[in-house]
């Protein structure tokens, strides 16, 4: 029979977590990662660099295809994500950068540039997406599906923290409206909106700590 590699897709909205669980998740189980987010914040870089309009899908399109994104692990286990070779130590994980992602992901051409570049993180012995749309257009044969929530205060302070981590000086009060604001354009698109796979698991993880998410996580794999 052919064996066929086993994905986990994480999906959800930001700052709930998905991140830190689908590494960890990943490391654990010995598979390979795909930060699909990443992607689309890669290519609103890359279009911000090169003074592209961003309401333009064909320009859009060929700066996707022209993007080379490379995802590097240091041996402290800390990643880089590398745009044309460029390391983007915070411009990536700014929230600016997160809403002109989110704009170009509204996109459907843009969405289906990045098709077969994320399906071809697909490699052995498997591997663990997170994104909005893995479980329910990229993998949907996915073996495992979850679906993480947590209220938008709570996803607003981890993303505050994480940033405060990083330097980045913003205020609670604004990354909340932000998330918000960027929650309603990933849920309300047409294509490939924000909302779990039917066969999804949900889980919330207000009030829970990573390593408790973990374990649910894993559980299904390993039950
Ligand atoms: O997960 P993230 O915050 O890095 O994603 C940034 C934006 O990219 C998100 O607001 C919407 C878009 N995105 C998407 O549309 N589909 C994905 N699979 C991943 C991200």
């Amino acid at each position: 029979m052919l064996e066929v590699t086993p994905v986990m897709t994480i999906d959800g909205p930001s700052g709930a977590g998905k991140g830190t669980v689908s590494r960890i998740v990943a490391k654990r189980l010995g598979w390979h990662y795909l930060d699909s987010g990443a992607l689309y914040r890669a290519v609103g870089v890359a279009a911000s660099w090169a003074n592209l309009d961003i309401s333009d899908p064909a320009a859009l399109v060929r700066c996707t295809f022209d993007t080379a994104v490379s995802f590097v692990e240091n041996p402290s286990g800390a990643r880089r994500v590398l745009v044309n070779g460029a390391d983007t130590p915070t411009e990536l994980r700014l929230e600016t950068t997160g809403a002109v992602a989110s704009a170009i992901a509204a996109f459907p051409e843009v969405r289906s540039a990045l098709k077969e570049r994320q399906r071809a993180f697909r490699q052995p012995p498997g591997l663990v997406a997170d994104g909005r749309d893995m479980g329910t257009v990229i993998f949907t044969d996915a073996a495992y599906k979850v679906f993480l929530t947590a209220s938008a205060e709570e996803r607003a302070e981890r993303r505050y923290n994480q940033l405060k981590d990083k330097g980045v000086s913003v205020t609670l009060d604004g990354l909340l409206r932000e998330i918000l604001a960027r929650d309603a354009r990933d849920a309300q698109r047409t294509v490939a909106p924000l909302r779990p796979a039917e066969d999804a698991v949900l889980i919330d993880t207000t009030g829970q700590n990573i390593e408790q998410v973990v374990e649910r996580v894993l559980a299904l794999v390993h039950p």
